[in-house]
């Protein structure tokens, strides 16, 4: 299974920004075997990006989109618009479930939109602190895991992406906290007997689990070496080209 490193850059960087940025990672990187580095910028720039990215070393991923493939939905852009431009796309994160009231219906559909355009969704699930406190976890992991893919057909599912970020944990939320590879791990843990039990071992064992949440290049290797973990989803760090470089260079000595 390869490592996957994910930036997810928000709602951040012009158009311009991003492509002095992209040059400046390119410069930096050099293709790694079982390495997978993805940089999810604004909508905006994707076209432009889509040009100027080396895909031997980088690839493209949409931060949202709107799950019909073309239609009368004003201000709206489908994956089927972007499926040329884009290798993966982030579903159901955290800010779009709380800010932007999308739901696990919401989510399914774009899951199932992703794939039936041949673009690999990074679908999003996690607790919120509160969740947590109330010992609901369990629960809200499973309820996100299946809302989302309850649409898709055995032989798709192993084109989807898990990425567990508990809410607490995102460097952006109000008192958010640092997550310990221990509770990473027994989550995580979680979300791969829930995949195994529902489709079975072949299945599970070919879905890629990331982790993110307020990651750095301090905490990194710790997470990456978490049994479970494939790769990280990384926010804030990852528009630091210093600290996105050195996470891509840890993961690439944690695989050699
Ligand atoms: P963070 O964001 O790394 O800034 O915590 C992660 C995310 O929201 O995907």
């Amino acid at each position: 299974m390869k490592t996957y490193i994910v930036g997810n850059w928000k709602m951040n960087l012009t158009v311009g920004e991003s492509s002095i940025y992209l040059h400046k990672l390119l410069k930096r990187l050099k293709q790694a075997r079982g390495l997978e580095v993805v940089v999810a910028p604004s909508l905006i720039a994707i076209q432009s990006l889509s040009l100027q990215v080396d895909r031997h070393k980088i690839k493209l991923a949409a931060q949202n989109f709107y799950h019909q493939d073309y239609g009368a939905y004003t201000g709206e852009v489908s994956i089927s618009q972007l499926r040329t431009l884009v290798d993966y796309a982030i579903v159901g994160h955290s800010e779009r479930r709380y800010i932007f009231k999308e739901t696990d219906k919401d989510i399914r559909a774009k899951v199932a939109a992703a794939i039936r355009n041949g673009v690999t969704p990074i679908l999003c699930i996690g607790e919120t602190a509160s969740e947590r406190d109330f010992g609901e976890t369990k629960d809200v992991l499973r309820d996100q895991l299946f809302g989302g893919l309850s649409d898709v057909s055995a032989e798709d599912l192993k084109k989807v992406i898990i990425a567990y970020e508990p809410v607490w944990a995102i460097s952006s939320v109000k008192g958010a906290r640092l997550a310990s590879p221990d509770d990473i791990a027994t989550s995580v843990d979680l979300i791969h007997k829930q995949l195994k039990a529902r489709f079975g071992k072949e299945v599970e064992e070919q879905i890629p689990v990331l982790y993110g949440g307020s990651v750095n290049p301090s905490n990194a290797g710790a997470y990456l070496t978490i049994p479970g973990v494939n790769g990280l989803l990384i926010g804030g760090s990852s528009l630091i080209a210093d600290h996105f470089v050195d996470i891509i260079d840890l993961a690439k000595r944690l695989r050699s």
